[in-house]
């Protein structure tokens, strides 16, 4: 591709304690192309991300923007000068309009002008940037909160665009996307490029990133892995770049036994705030049963009423035959009722602490002996979960907040691993990620099935549904509105269900 490159990374290097998260690693971004970066949890993506956007600072290498050095001391002068980071968790103030969301800011960004910027211009230059990102104008006045994730992120990117970004860099845009959403955001991306904007883009979805990236930068181990151009960017191609070698097997294969007996049953069960039809399920022993549906169908509420989370208002559930009473998680866990929910970041781990102690408490009762832990014991646990799930971390006492998104992830799976469940719900187990740990997530929830462990998995990952589920449930707003036995289950069969075609 002609041209000068619009940034040039050179041998950035980054060091937090006990880890070296960039290893001298080297980018170069051209005007207006879609840039993948990939590369397993952990692999330096987002602290390159970080760095680019001022949020970091390198420890070594520099950067070159539009031809020049340049160093951002914070995230504002890297806008200022034209990058933009679009964080996973986005930044909007929830209870601000649309409209001075995409002008918080730009008062003391841009001094001067702005600064005078009347309720009428604001209108007119909020509007066009509406329509750039293809949301209605009459947003505008809408709270920010009131919208769903997918117009968050546009709402996010019209921001990026009204500073003027050059720039925009996107870490997993669209793990919480609903298919329609993540298709808009496509057109978003097709229209910025077409505009000169160029687009960092990250992503563990690689049939994303084969159908929007110009080209894509590999990070292994904080280092360079490799490069791949359009033509070379295959399944095979990325994968073996990322992990050093093939993976001959994503899915296992189906060996299981037919399942067995029913363990869990959900009978007309309704729950405060959830929709007012009642749901019934039923789990059987060494079965996946995937769960479909769009973001927002009812998924993970009916999990959580199920697991304690939410006040059940009718309906029963019963456990191996027994009506049982789950006032709250507690009841759940001693049932041998677990859930890995689907937002880690907020339910499923202590963030500030360690990895070991994430681990040792839902386990308290394995590892004591007479009330005290049994510190043998714990470092066993902790040795055995970190060494089975892969989790890259220099020891067990980092604090989880600090692990990249896949290896946190890893911690809210080992968590349950070690009690021996019933029934192990899992919410969205894969997100965030990587190809390599995906295998591993998979084969672990094979050889609990395998070993009579009912599972539960809610998945918006087509692949992952077809290639786990024995049995699938699709829901459509607040209802169980199909079930598909694994011969029937195809991605037309769900999908219609999911959109309410086929209910
Ligand atoms: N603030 C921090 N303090 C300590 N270690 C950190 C910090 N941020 C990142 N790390 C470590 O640096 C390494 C790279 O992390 P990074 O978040 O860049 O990975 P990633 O490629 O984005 O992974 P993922 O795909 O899981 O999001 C990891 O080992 C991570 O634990
Ligand atoms: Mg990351």
């Amino acid at each position: 591709m002609p041209g000068e490159p619009l940034l040039v990374a050179r041998n950035i290097r980054k060091q937090f304690p006990g880890v070296l998260a960039l290893d001298g690693v080297n980018a170069t971004v051209r005007p207006g192309e879609v840039l993948a970066l990939v590369g397993e949890n952990g692999a330096g993506k987002s602290t390159l991300m970080k760095i680019l956007a001022g949020i970091y600072q390198p420890d070594g290498g520099e950067i070159e923007f539009l031809g020049r050095p340049v160093r951002f001391n914070g995230p504002l002068a890297a806008m200022r000068a034209g990058i933009s980071l679009i964080h996973q968790e986005l930044n909007l103030a929830e209870n601000l309009s649309v409209q001075d969301n995409l002008f918080l800011g730009r008062e003391t960004t841009f001094a001067g002008p702005l600064k005078l910027l009347n309720n009428r211009d604001a209108g007119r230059i909020g509007a066009g940037l509406l329509q750039r990102v293809g949301l209605p104008v009459s947003f505008l006045s809408k709270p920010v909160g009131d919208l769903p994730p997918g117009q968050k992120q546009l709402v996010e990117i019209a921001r990026a665009l009204g500073l003027d970004a050059k720039l925009l860099i996107m870490d997993e845009p669209t793990s919480s996307l609903t298919q329609t959403e993540t298709d808009r955001l496509y057109e978003v991306i097709a229209d910025l490029k077409a505009g000169g904007v160029s687009v960092v883009y990250i992503s563990h979805r690689l049939a994303e990133i084969r159908r929007c990236a110009d080209r894509a930068i590999v990070l292994r181990d904080g280092r360079n892995a490799g490069e791949l151009a359009k033509a070379e960017l295959t399944h095979a191609n990325i994968v073996r770049m990322m992990i050093g070698r093939d993976l001959k097997q994503f899915f296992p294969r189906h060996h299981r036994k037919p399942a067995g007996g029913t363990v869990l049953e959900i009978e007309g069960l309704t729950f405060r705030g959830g929709p007012k039809y009642p749901a019934s399920l039923r789990l059987r022993a060494g079965e996946v049963l995937g769960m479909a549906g769009l973001v927002g169908a009812g998924r993970t509420e009916l999990s959580e009423a199920v697991f304690g989370l939410r006040a059940i208002t009718s309906g029963r559930i019963l456990l191996g035959g027994q009506p049982i009473c789950i006032r709250k998680p507690a009841d759940a866990i001693r049932a041998g009722i677990l859930l890995a929910p689907e937002d880690r970041r907020m339910n499923g781990l202590v963030l500030e602490d360690g990895i070991g102690a994430n681990l040792s408490l839902p386990n308290l009762d394995r590892i004591s002996r007479f009330d005290m832990v049994d510190a043998n014991a714990e470092r066993t646990l902790h040795a055995d979960t970190i060494a089975r799930l892969a989790i890259k971390t220099p020891n067990a006492a980092q604090a989880v907040g600090l692990l990249s998104g896949g290896n946190q992830q890893k911690v809210v799976f080992g968590k349950w691993l070690a009690r021996g469940p019933k029934v192990l719900i899992l919410d969205e187990p894969t997100r965030g990620v990587d190809v390599g740990a995906k295998t591993e997530i998979y084969a672990l929830i094979d050889e609990l099935a395998g070993r009579g462990v009912a599972v539960w998995m809610i998945t918006s990952d087509m692949e992952e549904l077809l290639g786990m589920s024995d049995r699938a449930v699709v829901m459509h707003d607040g209802r169980i509105v199909g079930e598909l036995e694994r011969n029937e289950l195809t991605e037309e069969a769900v999908m219609n269900l999911a959109t309410g075609v086929g209910a």
